[in-house]
């Protein structure tokens, strides 16, 4: 123990010291796999995965990011057994009752995007209450993509241009990142996922499109602050050239 705590001192202390990407998205995965292969329910792995969101929570602000999004629920995700479903909900809510209070002391606003009339009373009252609380707050945000979806963003985005009327000569990136759920956030630059899948899983796909993206094996019951550090010193390390050569990024 005293190695890890000293390692992740050590590390803390080189990754603060470079620039932090400004938005983080993790797509926490694993967590079936994590109690499966303990012989365990699945939604033991849930309950444990739920630990490690305040754990990454908490290392996020002491780092100082400002804004970490968490892909918690997919809206395929409605398609899984309804008992695992129906778990999940209350794990939510379990959570939003549990973190509120150090969510409303660390100077954190919550926010959620996705396809949120879906979600149950029990879970869709208590994170309203605390987003509407918690909306001054200015140290980080923590998003949470609850029954989200990025082709649903990107179809709910292009009803609201339909709706808006908009010349199509005037539809440029800005128009489209006004009408996304993340609007406001900053720009995505850093996503990571776990449990050695190798896709995106129809997270955040138009803020995609220039993020660096680490990928663990970790299941996310198991991922903690010296992951997410490992994840930020990796991004640290890529030259992001966004279509340059790579003496022009050098140079500039
Ligand atoms: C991620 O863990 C949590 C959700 C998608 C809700 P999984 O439940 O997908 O875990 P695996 O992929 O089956 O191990
Ligand atoms: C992605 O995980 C969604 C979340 C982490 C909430 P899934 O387990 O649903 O993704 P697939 O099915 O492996 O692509
Ligand atoms: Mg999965």
């Amino acid at each position: 123990m005293p190695r890890i705590e000293r390692d992740i001192a050590q590390l803390k202390a080189e990754v603060a010291q470079r620039p932090l990407p400004r938005h983080v998205g993790i797509i926490m995965d694993g967590n079936g796999r994590w109690a499966e292969q303990r012989g365990l329910p699945r939604l033991e792995g849930h309950r444990r995965g739920s630990d490690s969101v305040r754990e990454v929570t908490r290392a996020a602000r002491r780092l100082g990011l400002s804004a970490l999004t968490l892909y918690a629920f997919s809206s395929q995700n409605w398609e899984r057994p309804p008992d695992e479903v129906a778990g999940l909900m209350d794990l939510l809510r379990d959570y939003l009752h549990r973190e509120r209070p150090e969510i409303m002391e660390n100077g954190i606003r919550l926010h959620a995007i996705g396809e949120l009339d879906r979600l149950p009373p029990r879970v869709r009252d208590p994170l309203e209450a605390l987003r509407r609380d918690s909306a001054t707050h200015t140290d980080m945000t923590l998003t949470l993509a609850l029954s989200y979806g990025g082709r649903e963003e990107i179809i709910a985005m292009a009803r609201r241009i339909a709706a808006d009327r908009i010349d199509p000569d005037s539809i440029d990136a800005r128009a489209i990142e006004d009408r996304l759920w993340t609007e406001g956030l900053p720009p995505l630059e850093l996503v990571v996922r776990t449990s050695g899948e190798f896709r995106v899983s129809n997270f955040l796909l138009w803020q995609l499109a220039y993020a660096e993206i680490h990928f663990t094996e970790t299941l996310w019951p198991d991922f903690g602050e010296l992951d997410l550090l490992l994840a930020i010193e990796d991004f640290q390390k890529r030259e992001r050239r966004f279509g340059k050569t790579s003496a022009q990024i050098r140079t500039a």
